[in-house]
């Protein structure tokens, strides 16, 4: 069979996966290389992993991905500098004035993009600043510097690399809803003042049966404003054990996801958050569910890969 990677290349998109740094040999490698034309750390690029104690940096694993990536001719989704989660202890316990607040963040911001300029094709500049009913999320950065933080990441993301897409990425955005209406807004008036922003994430965590009916309509929507879309952290949970009707209704989803993509121009592609079910987040976030993924535990490809490949 084709490897998704030729499959999606020939139409212009991404395939990529979220992937662990330190499991890229053996067979773990060798699928992450082979079927996908984009890697997106799962972890190694978030604050808490790059800077544990203040000033003190720890890039190994950050620069393992993207080192593989290069190797293999592929692109480097950088996720994700702006967040109220897996921030280190100093930075999320530390008392901060709003203009030492703002200080770190644009320090972190030039130093992390900065240290991979013309490297990545994308980073994921703001990661989840909407409540579900398209509120700001009340998070360090929003009660530190107000919603104007957003503008303030993106600009010095483009200072730090002019070449890297820069996207707010979200989940529970991937139909039509308040919060992706939230979204749609916020892109809508930076675009309108000037902001450097040229795309939004949909993180797309599904449960198994409920794909939104209005994905492909919503990737449309955010089209038209003028950005592009990507489906950055794909999977679809199921209570365990799964079972072999659930694994090709799993499929059949997957498959829905994919072809909303591929149908929408401006629709980058799809990453999946983590390609097997032995490097899933699903199970220890959401105990009693799991297989998630395209590829089982011992790396054999389950319906929902074989759907993928049909729609790309
Ligand atoms: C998850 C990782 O996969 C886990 O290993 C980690 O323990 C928690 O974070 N939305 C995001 C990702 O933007 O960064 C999260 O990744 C999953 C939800």
């Amino acid at each position: 069979d084709e490897p998704l990677r030729d499959l999606a290349d020939a139409k212009g998109k991404v395939i990529g996966t979220a992937v662990t740094g330190s499991k890229l040999t053996g067979t773990y490698g060798e699928i992450a290389a082979r079927e996908f034309n984009a890697l997106t750390p799962g972890n190694a690029m978030k604050w808490a992993s790059v800077e544990p104690a203040r000033g003190s940096f720890d890039w190994a694993e950050a620069d393992r991905i993207v080192d593989f990536a290069e190797a293999n001719g592929q692109q480097v989704r950088g996720h994700t500098l702006v967040w109220h989660s897996q921030n280190p202890d100093w930075l999320t316990n530390g008392t901060w004035t709003a203009a030492e607040l703002r200080r770190l963040m644009t320090d972190h911001i030039a130093t992390e993009v900065g240290r991979y300029r013309g490297r990545l094709a994308t980073w994921d500049v703001v990661n989840e600043p909407f409540n579900e009913d398209g509120t700001y999320r009340q998070t360090l950065w929003y009660n530190g510097l107000g919603a104007d933080y957003i503008a303030e990441a993106l600009t010095a993301a483009r200072a730090a690399d002019p070449s890297a897409k820069l996207y707010i990425n979200d989940y529970n955005v991937e139909g039509v809803n308040a919060k992706s209406t939230a979204l749609y807004n916020l892109v809508r008036d930076l675009k309108a003042r000037g902001v450097p922003i040229d795309g939004v994430g949909l993180q797309t965590h599904l449960i198994l049966g409920q794909v939104p009916s209005t994905l492909q309509q919503n990737i449309q929507r955010f089209a038209d404003l003028g950005v592009d879309v990507a489906i950055t952290e794909l999977d679809i949970r199921i209570d365990l054990p799964a079972d072999s009707a659930e694994l090709a209704q799993q499929a059949a989803e997957y498959r829905q996801v994919v072809n909303a993509c591929v149908a929408v121009d401006r629709c980058a592609g799809v990453t999946v958050w983590g390609f097997t079910d032995s490097d899933s987040w699903i199970p220890d976030t959401f105990p009693g569910q799991g297989a998630a993924t395209p590829y089982d535990e011992n790396y054999a490809p389950k319906p929902a890969y074989h759907a993928i490949a049909e729609a790309l």
